[in-house]
């Protein structure tokens, strides 16, 4: 399994939630082939964000079918509640939003003793001071470009300040992810600001050729 925790380069995460769920080993398989390097897992419990993706047994079934790392993202109210079970089924490394906890630091401790990788997240909406208490504790930051719920939105350029704000108290070691609306049109402001690792869904599982969407979305990085 390549983590992407070692990697210092710039990565391309697919996000599954624009994937057809009715094929789902096969549309893994094709991204892993063509190129992707890991999965971004979306978590949704229709309470903290107004739509229901999946679950612990989702994440089960395809555990078996890839050896990529799974990031799970989980956009519920109860995250300390579930990622037990986000865990147990094989996320490698689950995210929590800052909107859903009491304590960030102690959220974040609480998942590490799960033995995964950890990562705060925030909404568009969400002042950027809120994760700070917590960066000591995570892994990596994901500053979400749409406000979560759904694939397919238009990306946020007025987040992009966010991530020169992380980059100054991060660790060298750690990383940032971001999450929404990018696509090879919106991808190198990204890259500009000092993101790591792109979250790319419906720029990649909507696209005919996802071999050749994810060729595109590298090269426009490293242009
Ligand atoms: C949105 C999810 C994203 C989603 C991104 O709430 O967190 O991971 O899959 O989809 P696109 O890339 O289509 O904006
Ligand atoms: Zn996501």
């Amino acid at each position: 399994m390549n983590d992407p925790r070692k990697s210092s380069g710039q990565l391309i995460a697919a996000s599954i939630l624009s994937a057809d769920f009715a094929k789902l080993g096969a549309e893994i398989e094709e991204v892993r082939a063509g190129g992707a390097d890991f999965l971004h897992i979306d978590v949704m419990d229709g309470h903290f964000v107004p739509n229901i993706s999946l679950g612990p047994p989702v994440i089960e079934s395809i555990r078996p079918v890839t050896d990529m790392f799974f990031d799970a993202h989980l956009m519920i109210s109860e995250p300390l509640r579930y990622a037990p079970a986000i865990v147990k089924a094989g996320a490698q490394s689950v995210t929590f939003q800052v909107e859903t906890v009491d304590d960030p630091a102690q959220a974040a401790r609480e998942i590490r003793k799960l033995g995964c990788g950890v990562a705060i997240t925030l909404n568009p909406a969400t002042a950027v001071e809120k994760v700070f208490p917590a960066l000591d504790f995570v892994d990596f930051v994901l500053v979400m470009s749409v406000v979560p719920g759904f694939g397919g939105q238009k990306f946020m350029p007025q987040v992009l300040p966010k991530v020169r704000e992380l980059k100054k108290r991060l660790r060298p070691e750690q990383r940032i992810e971001m999450d929404g609306g990018i696509h090879a049109d919106t991808i190198a402001q990204a890259r500009d600001a000092g993101v790591d690792w792109f979250v790319v869904g419906s720029g990649i599982f909507d696209q005919p050729d996802r071999a050749g969407a994810i060729a595109e979305l590298r090269r426009k990085i490293t242009s």
